[in-house]
């Protein structure tokens, strides 16, 4: 039997109460399937950083290094208005462990949860990789006679050539193994003419060596109609860290909510980390009300990731069973609580498995 070490994070607000739930899928999952996990919990969070000052001790990357995967749950909470925490422990985990790729499926798994007019399952579903280590998101710049009339402020836009090819090089990689035909980039090259001419020079040299696969282009303001009127036309959508993360929330509604969304944070040679993209909802947690299906549609990409055999097929047909069954949380129109969400994917993993 193969054994999976994973890390545990999870997090603040209702990161706690879906990463419960994804550790119940977890644990059915050895049940019905060959695999065994062996879990270690972190308590890396906003409580723990307001009693001991520490976000994350030092060491706590090299420890993760030595798992096969890490799951997180969501960050934030109001005692830190800075975020601090959270930038420090999610995006330094990112950044720290060179994550660059964050892969986000927008998948549509039950069509009445679909808010544009009658689009079947079949005309969503694609990938959206976004690049995970640079852009804006480096925290360059700076502040020049902070808080006077004058004041300057800078946010440095850092696009490197190894950086942009290797995002570009994965998206291609990916729809190739997967016999995805058309792999679409997104930037903003027409005002952005330094960063994102990059982009657009990189992504010609890299698309000539995938002859089969159809690339196009589309600047990310035409990107965010076109996933609205007609999502069918992408496979797999490549961008840089900024746009990735607004263009995924958009994707996240049209497969159903945000409640609903994964993503993988990927380092192809090394561990990965895995969380929802949802945040703390702080104002729901502990109520047995946050719906833990994004949570647990990240185990699945996690299991996909990790080469569990049968296990993320078997994730994703209980949770396509719940949805047809309504045995969902309010968001999702049922009336099912937390844990019980979690607990009728493990009902139905059991019988589909069985
Ligand atoms: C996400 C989140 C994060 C991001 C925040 C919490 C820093 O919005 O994972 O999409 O911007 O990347
Ligand atoms: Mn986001």
């Amino acid at each position: 039997m193969s054994e999976k070490k994973i890390a545990i994070v999870p997090g603040d607000g209702i990161g706690v109460d879906v990463t419960r739930e994804a550790v119940k899928v977890m644990k059915c999952l050895e049940k019905v399937s060959g695999v065994a996990f062996r879990l270690q919990h972190y308590d890396y969070s906003a409580d723990r950083y307001l009693k001991t000052g520490v976000t994350m001790p030092p060491g706590a990357l090299d420890e993760f290094r030595s798992f096969d995967a890490i799951f997180m749950g969501a960050f934030g909470d109001p005692r830190v208005p800075d975020m601090r925490h959270a930038a420090e422990i999610l995006l330094g985990t990112r950044f720290g462990l060179d994550l660059y790729v964050n892969h986000r499926p927008i998948k549509l798994l039950h069509e009445p949860l679909c808010p544009l007019k009658g689009r079947t399952r079949k005309e969503i579903d694609f990938v959206v990789f976004r690049e995970n280590t640079e852009g804006l998101y480096v925290g360059m710049g700076g502040n020049f006679k902070k808080g006077s009339a004058d004041e300057i402020a800078t946010q440095i836009d850092v696009n490197t050539r190894k950086g942009v090819e290797r995002i570009i090089r994965h998206a291609f990689e990916y729809a190739a193994a997967r016999g995805k035909s058309r792999v679409c980039m997104s930037d903003k090259a027409n005002v952005l003419t330094y960063g994102h001419d990059l982009w657009q020079r990189v992504f010609r040299l890299v698309a000539a060596e995938y002859p089969s696969i159809t690339a196009t282009h589309l600047y990310v303001d035409a990107l965010t109609m076109q996933m609205v009127k007609d999502p069918s036309q992408f496979d797999v959508i490549v961008t840089c860290n900024m746009f990735g993360d607004i263009v995924t929330d958009l994707g996240a509604q049209i497969q159903g909510g945000l409640g609903l969304a994964a993503s993988g944070n990927i380092n192809p040679a090394g561990v990965s980390m895995f969380e929802p993209v949802h945040g703390s909802a702080p104002k729901y947690a502990g109520k047995d009300i946050a719906d833990p299906i994004g949570a647990i549609l990240t185990v699945q990409l996690m299991m996909e990731h990790l080469g569990v055999p049968g296990a993320a097929e078997l994730i994703e047909s209980a949770i396509v069973d719940c949805m047809e069954r309504g045995r969902t949380t309010r968001d999702l129109g049922g009336s099912l609580g937390t844990a019980a969400a979690g607990d009728a994917v493990c009902d139905a993993m059991r019988r589909l498995s069985g």
